[in-house]
């Protein structure tokens, strides 16, 4: 808790992120990292290695990284000595990953990008009885042949500091809008894009032993996967209410020139 709190008072990030409660997620989503440690490694090392594998099929250069976050799933130290450039884009950086970056070799290969992704900053907070309006983040980043975008782990956290604000039957019209611009919007950058997400979610009640399922990005026509692999995200155990949930996550590839 006091880890926390002290995380909470010491990062650096706009207002928007912290009113937005991301700041708040992303210093729990640390503190999760720590408490489910064992269960999560088989998912950041796919990640890590699905990234790798990417930039050396594609001869990569440039990568640009969306939701760089703390960069569990990021094998920043290997693509960097591969890299004429590494843009690191998310709404918060940790002080843990601005250190990360500090200790490389070529430091100033690197840059931190704070943005919003969602596009949706400027309508909150939301007037009584508004809905927000699922948009595109107002910034495109510079893109050439040798650059690779990796949306990482990012796409179904876009959503969520609205979830609260509508029932749940309009947070997955919502949510499904949210996540429909971020594909179009990555499809359209012009240059090769790597999409890694949650496929879909089962929940499961250790009480009674149901299993709902989420479907999350499952619904959305993103073609075959190139990889997928199941993340223990919640092990049993980890919540007081007795559920736990293990999530289907995909990685689509896209060569982005439409
Ligand atoms: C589940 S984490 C991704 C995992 C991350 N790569 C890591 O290892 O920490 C989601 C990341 O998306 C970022 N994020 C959520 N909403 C965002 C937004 N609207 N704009 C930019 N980044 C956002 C969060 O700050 C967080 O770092």
């Amino acid at each position: 808790m006091i880890r926390e709190a002290l995380a909470y008072l010491t990062t650096r990030c706009a207002p928007w992120a912290r009113h937005m409660g991301l700041l708040r997620e992303q210093i729990a989503i640390a503190a999760r990292h720590r408490r489910c440690a064992a269960d999560w490694a088989p998912h950041l090392n796919a990640c890590r290695a699905a990234i790798l594998e990417a930039a050396a099929e594609t001869g990569a250069r440039r990568f640009i990284i969306l939701g760089s976050g703390h960069g569990f799933d990021l094998p920043l130290e290997e693509l960097a000595p591969q890299a004429d450039e590494v843009l690191l884009v998310d709404a918060v950086h940790p002080r843990a990953m601005r250190k990360r970056c500090e200790s490389l070799e070529k430091p100033e290969l690197v840059s931190l990008i704070e943005r919003d992704l969602s596009g949706l900053s400027s309508q909150w907070p939301l007037k009584i009885s508004q809905r927000p309006i699922a948009g595109r983040p107002d910034w495109n980043p510079e893109v050439d042949s040798m650059t690779l975008v990796v949306s990482l782990n990012l796409v179904s956290q876009l959503a969520l500091p609205f979830h609260t604000s509508m029932t749940e039957e309009e947070f997955e019209v919502f949510r499904r809008d949210v996540m429909d611009a971020h594909v179009d919007w990555l499809r359209a950058l012009g240059c090769p894009v790597m999409l890694i997400g949650e496929d879909s979610r089962a929940w499961r009640d250790a009480e009674s032993g149901e299993t709902i399922l989420d479907p999350v990005l499952s619904p959305h026509a993103l073609g075959e996967p190139w990889r997928q692999w199941d993340w223990n995200t919640v092990p049993v155990g980890e919540r007081v209410d007795g559920l736990s949930m293990q999530a289907r996550v995909a990685v689509w590839r896209y060569c982005g020139v439409q």
